[in-house]
């Protein structure tokens, strides 16, 4: 077990490094347009400032190359402010001398946060000098950055080498999610995959197989794997590089008793036009799933006792093929099982339909959530000490 925030002692008026993933989405003005992670950060930081920690928060946004004016935490400070009135300073810089000497004015029950990380090339390259220029800053160091943990950064890898550490709140709620959904579902466990490319998936559907009572497949992947069935897919999206394998796949979800479901019909461009179709002729491309596999696919979703989401089951950007998609949202948010959704586009339809209170779990971490569902291991949580 990892150690986390409840298990430090002593830690009043100690300097707190704490590492949050607060990749937030901003228009031009600065809006947040989407809050949840910082919100979901809340906990923890308010859990630390109780303590009277001298706390210094950092992030990355976005992925700069160099400083952008754009992808600067500025507006994540304000909304910081609101929360923690008269408690929350910006540092305009995320190293150097201005660092050190906010660091050094710091206060128990002040909250510092620095610039974007990322401003510094030496951040993704997990650079030495960086990462001791980090630790400097800290007695302690606490990783919440759940959405980032799939990745070995300065951060939130070297800096955690190098001080006593723990995760916060929401790494600890996203591990405990996550492996009871894998170790002790509720039964059935129905996991549903979607998304354009079907390499992007084969890990994942294999790691599942076994562990999930039945699988539904959408989106462009599933036409290598109608194809490895020997159905007509048009000119549908297909990996042919990956037909053997996906064909291995559905003999082995057989072997153990996980049932994979296909698209039995299709919403599909032939030419110009949109057509709904059973079969397809071989000009017509597949870019949704149809009325009879949205039925078949809810009646699973219905009787489930726990779901998983992962992935859009249509072209969801364009409004013409997005109903696959928002019927999927739709029976999930309806649905009496324990559910959980991971990654941007699944989380986004949830989100555009209003639907995120009926969701029991929203990951926080695309990237990070697909590495933990595919059974591998997070190196910035595996960096940190267990009890
Ligand atoms: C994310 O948005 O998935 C995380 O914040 C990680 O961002 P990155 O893919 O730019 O490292």
């Amino acid at each position: 077990m990892k150690r986390t925030i409840r298990d430090l002692k002593n830690i009043k008026d100690k300097r707190v490094l704490l590492r949050c993933d607060f990749n937030v989405p901003l228009d031009k003005y600065g809006d947040i347009l989407d809050d949840t992670r910082i919100f979901e950060s809340l906990p923890t930081i308010k859990y630390l400032n109780e303590q009277n920690c001298k706390l210094i928060l950092c992030s990355h946004l976005g992925r700069p190359k160099g400083y952008d004016k754009y992808l600067s935490l500025f507006p994540v400070a304000v909304y910081l402010m609101k929360r923690f009135p008269n408690k929350v300073k910006f540092c305009p810089k995320a190293s150097g001398k201005e660092v050190s000497s906010a660091v050094k004015n710091l206060k128990g029950g002040e909250i510092l946060l620095l610039e974007n990380l990322r401003f510094d090339a030496r951040e993704e390259q997990n650079d030495e000098t960086f990462v001791k220029e980090l630790a400097s800053l800290a007695d302690i160091y606490v990783d919440d950055a759940f959405g980032v943990a799939h990745r070995k950064h300065a951060s939130n890898y070297g800096v955690a080498l190098k001080l006593p550490n723990a995760i916060g709140f929401l790494i600890e709620k996203e591990l405990n999610v996550f492996s009871k959904a894998f170790e002790n579902p509720s039964r059935p466990f129905v996991a549903i995959f979607g998304g354009a490319k079907v390499k992007d998936k084969l890990t994942l559907i294999n790691n599942v197989i076994g562990k999930a009572d039945t699988i539904l497949i959408g989106g462009g992947m599933a036409y290598t794997f109608l194809l490895a069935k020997g159905v007509n897919i048009g000119k549908s999206i297909v990996d042919l590089d990956l037909v053997d394998d996906a064909k291995d796949i559905l003999e082995k979800a057989q072997k153990n008793g996980t049932k994979i479901l296909l698209p039995i019909d299709h919403v599909a461009l032939d030419g110009e036009k949109v057509r709904k179709v059973l079969l397809m002729d071989q000009d017509m491309v597949g870019l949704d799933i149809g009325k009879d596999t949205i039925k078949l696919f809810k009646k699973e979703i219905k009787t489930a006792g726990q779901i998983l989401w992962n992935g859009p089951v249509g072209k969801y950007e364009d409004k013409r093929f997005r109903k696959g998609t928002f019927e999927i949202a739709k029976a999930i948010a309806k649905s009496k099982a324990y559910s959980i959704v991971g990654g941007g586009d699944s989380v986004g339809a949830i989100n555009t339909l209003g639907f995120n209170k009926k969701i029991n779990h929203l990951s926080t971490g695309g990237g990070a959530s697909m590495k933990l569902m595919e059974g591998k291991v997070l190196p910035a949580i595996e960096v940190i000490d267990t009890l």
